[in-house]
């Protein structure tokens, strides 16, 4: 193994992926497997995280499946107490999992807001916190919290979304300057445009399925937002979330990365 793979192998660690199911927290928790990390996928959806969990077995990878709602304390804390007894530590914490709703300012019900920020902002906290506790007493981890280019644009509809992630990047702020002296690395991820059943709701035709034709107009248009011409895929997000996790950013907290083809930047 080369000096460079090794910085980036993550053999004997554990980590934990919230929202592992599907999308972004699929790939990733993939390809932390891939990179050697025993992965435990956490999600409040049973099918799709045990399919994830599967699969990365299937291909070689060590995970196990654990249900969680990130937005209830007490299961964010079984969680992370679970896996720390099950393998006797926590190096990686991704708090990936989230929810969006869309919706005119005007016409935000409190309900709504409150939704989406207790799985976007208070999933993340608690995850910060649970996890955080854990790595303090062992002196290392490093935690990644996904945040969005919704906090570098103003998108009209997307009130209690965009709110949430911006919060989500001074959260891992705020949290990196506290826990670092312990030797606790945290920082956010904020991804332009992926392709994931998040946002299918831009591409499904009347009947609520994905509308091919749709799907490939919409790809197609916010490939125009990028200078690369590029839409982003899950894979995309998991290598910046690999390059936080693992000792090749050991020099990184307090950190918003943005891989979003340069979709955010004035130009
Ligand atoms: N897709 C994008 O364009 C994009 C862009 C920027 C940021 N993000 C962020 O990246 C993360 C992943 O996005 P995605 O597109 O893969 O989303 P997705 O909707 O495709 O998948 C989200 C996953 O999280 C799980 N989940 C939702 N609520 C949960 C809860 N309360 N407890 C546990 N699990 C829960 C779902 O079951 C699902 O498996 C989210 O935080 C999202 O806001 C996505």
């Amino acid at each position: 193994m080369s000096e460079i793979q090794a910085e980036f192998e993550l053999s004997g660690r554990t980590a934990i992926v919230t929202g592992g199911g599907v999308g972004i927290g699929r790939a990733t928790a993939a390809m932390l497997a891939e990179a050697g990390a025993r992965v435990v996928v956490a999600d409040r959806d049973r099918e799709t995280g045990e399919r994830t969990a599967a699969e990365i077995a299937e291909a070689g990878g060590l995970a196990e499946f654990r249900a969680v709602d990130v937005s209830q304390r007490l299961e964010v804390d079984a969680l992370v107490e679970a896996t720390q007894s099950a393998h006797g530590r926590i190096d990686v914490m991704v708090n990936n999992a989230g929810i969006i709703s869309d919706a005119p300012f005007l016409e935000i019900s409190e309900e709504d807001l409150d939704r989406v920020h207790a799985v976007n902002f208070k999933g993340v906290f608690f995850g910060c916190q649970a996890a955080g506790r854990v790595m303090v007493d062992q002196g290392s981890g490093s935690i990644v919290n996904l945040a969005s280019g919704a906090i570098d644009v103003a998108t009209p509809t997307l009130v209690p979304y965009a709110t949430s992630k911006a919060a989500v990047a001074q959260l891992s702020r705020s949290v990196a300057v506290e826990l670092g002296p312990f030797g606790v690395r945290v920082n956010a991820v904020a991804p332009g445009f992926i392709d994931t059943p998040m946002n299918e709701r831009h591409a499904s035709g009347p009947d609520g399925r994905l509308d091919p034709k749709k799907h490939g107009e919409v790809l197609a248009a916010r490939a125009t937002m990028s200078p690369l011409g590029l839409t982003g895929e899950p894979r995309d997000i998991a290598l910046a979330v690999l390059y936080l996790a693992s000792d090749a950013g050991r020099f990184m907290t307090g950190t918003v990365l943005r891989p979003n083809g340069g979709a955010t930047m004035p130009w």
